[in-house]
């Protein structure tokens, strides 16, 4: 069984300082500029590579400087296939606050990520039992496009609504698992998700729409899964923050590689709780990133 992720790749520009700046303030950094590989569909691509899962990774780089570096970091995470595309657009990039709690706040010029479409990933080559990751970093249309390769093809469609966009019917009735934060959820069901009982609430709404199961990332709370026969809490490893940033990436990486070892459910949102409570701990998502024996250390000292 192996794991397609389709999504974007990105270059992160990240600055931390004391706090995040308010509305029209500058606020000075209190650490050197950190520029990195990101974007949520390579962090997710790298993370499933790292705990030792079989990836291909569809996306699109850009022109210049920044595409050739996100190239070479594809070459460096095993992600370098022909299923990787190249566009005449800027690479994507993401602006990075991050506090000193880990907090962060991002903006994301998608570039080249826009410009991946539907015919860039008609060919995924999946079979029964592959999973399918795939985020909103990348137009919906190619979401989507992939999302029916993969039904076709026996896979499993796990979908990481990240940013919240609207969803169509269409892609809702594709997937089989969907992980959205709080925030997410919330923007893609109209609903609160200010406690648990909400944040259950709203899941059973996505449920309603056509969504296979919900598995909720509630920040250092841990996860909440939703189906049709009730809810179930995933409480996460009590650790201090450096920076959330990719902390949702790393849950979904493992996620799938649990899925893809046959695990159970519930096994394998134990083992995304674990990858996104590693994540925090690092600065930049590619540190944050762990092998299956770094994760397994991990644990044992936490
Ligand atoms: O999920 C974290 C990622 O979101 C960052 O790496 C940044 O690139 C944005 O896409």
């Amino acid at each position: 069984m192996s794991i397609v992720v389709v999504g974007s790749i990105g270059i992160d520009f990240v600055a931390v300082a004391a706090r995040l700046p308010q509305v029209g303030e500058t606020v000075l950094a209190t650490q050197p500029l950190h520029i990195g590989p990101g974007g949520k569909g390579f962090n997710q691509a790298a993370g499933v590579g790292r705990l030792g899962a079989e990836v291909r990774f569809a996306t699109k780089t850009g022109r210049g400087d920044l595409g050739r570096q996100a190239r070479s970091f594809l070459e460096l995470e095993g992600l370098l296939s022909p299923l990787a595309k190249e566009s005449d657009a800027d690479n994507q990039v993401a602006l990075i606050f991050v506090d000193d709690s880990g907090r962060n706040m991002i903006s994301v010029t998608p570039g080249a990520s826009a410009d991946l479409h539907p015919p860039d990933v008609a060919a995924l080559g999946m079979g029964p039992g592959d999973i399918l990751l795939a985020q909103l970093e990348i137009p919906v249309a190619t979401v989507t496009a992939a999302a029916r390769h993969a039904k076709e093809a026996g896979a499993t469609v796990v979908l990481n609504p990240a940013p919240a966009a609207p969803l169509p019917d269409e892609l809702l009735q594709l997937v089989d698992i969907a992980t959205p934060n709080e925030t997410e959820l919330a923007m893609l069901t109209g609903l609160p998700t200010a406690t648990t009982s909400d944040v259950v609430a709203a899941a059973d709404r996505l449920v309603s729409l056509g969504v296979g199961e919900v598995v909720a990332t509630v920040g250092s709370k841990g996860a909440i899964h939703v189906d049709r026969s009730g809810s179930t809490n995933y409480p996460s490893l009590l650790v201090d923050a450096i920076d959330s940033t990719g902390a949702g990436d790393a849950f979904n990486a493992g996620l799938a590689v649990g899925l893809s070892r046959g695990l159970e459910l519930g096994t394998a949102i134990e083992l995304a709780c674990q990858a996104g409570a590693y994540c925090v701990t690092k600065l930049g998502v590619l540190d944050g990133l762990p092998t299956m024996a770094q994760l397994e250390d991990f644990v044992e000292l936490t």
